[in-house]
């Protein structure tokens, strides 16, 4: 399973990047206008592609086909990297096609049932991304969203990539990988919190302590 970093933050994209532990950057409106204040989001997403080897996913705010095609092929120029994010409409499909024909990569953004990502997937789409979170808050179980996509998606060897996003806590992330999501997306605080677990500081403090011990009995007897 490949792991996105979901955030614009360049501090937080670069701690993950140097560690190794992503494989692409997903941003939205919201976390690029978070991140760019004054400053012109292209550059930041300029920044961003430069962080990162893999795919950033860069969405458009365009409603109809025509702006998001102008759009996308915009931030398309920014760099090789990018990925066009554009969002679950009508519109939106067309533009998908139209996109995929002039050779630009898609993530279908805001799906929230397997219908929606199927379609997106006939529409040519790299990526689609079920927002598993976003339904949990309503009383739905995402997780589902991404169960059915997988087989819908295997039933017709569909190559399109399942992007589980809306992650909110590590047990998400195990959950997509065992359905077998082909990426999750993580906000940071959740990617630092796979890391984790109290056995492994505790394990690590006593082989420490041992071993100090040890050191220490050496010295004693010289
Ligand atoms: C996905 O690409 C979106 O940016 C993101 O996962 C949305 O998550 P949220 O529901 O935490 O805003």
């Amino acid at each position: 399973m490949k792991f996105f970093l979901d955030t614009a933050s360049l501090k937080d994209i670069s701690w993950a990047a140097q560690a190794g532990l992503i494989d692409g950057v997903t941003t939205n409106p919201t976390l690029l206008a978070k991140q760019a204040g004054d400053l012109d989001p292209r550059d930041v997403l300029k920044e961003i592609c430069s962080l990162v080897e893999g795919p950033v996913s860069a969405e458009v705010v365009a409603l109809d086909t025509d702006g998001m095609v102008r759009e996308g092929s915009e931030l398309a120029k920014i760099a090789d990297n990018i990925v066009v994010k554009i969002p679950m409409t009508e519109a939106g499909m067309v533009a998908v096609r139209r996109l995929a024909t002039d050779g630009m990569k898609t993530n279908v953004t805001l799906c929230f049932s397997s219908v929606q990502c199927l379609i997106a997937a006939k529409a040519g789409a790299t990526y689609v991304s079920p927002f598993i979170g976003r339904l949990d808050d309503v009383g739905q179980e995402g997780m589902d969203v991404i169960r059915e996509a997988r087989v819908i998606f295997d039933n017709y060897q569909l190559a399109t990539e399942i992007l589980a996003a809306s992650i909110r806590h590590p047990r998400h992330v195990v959950e997509a990988a065992m359905i077998g999501a082909d990426v999750a997306t993580l906000p940071a605080d959740v990617l630092k919190k796979l890391l984790l677990h109290p056995l492994t500081d505790r394990g690590l403090e006593q082989f420490l302590a041992d071993w100090n011990q040890r050191v220490a009995r050496a010295k004693a007897a010289v």
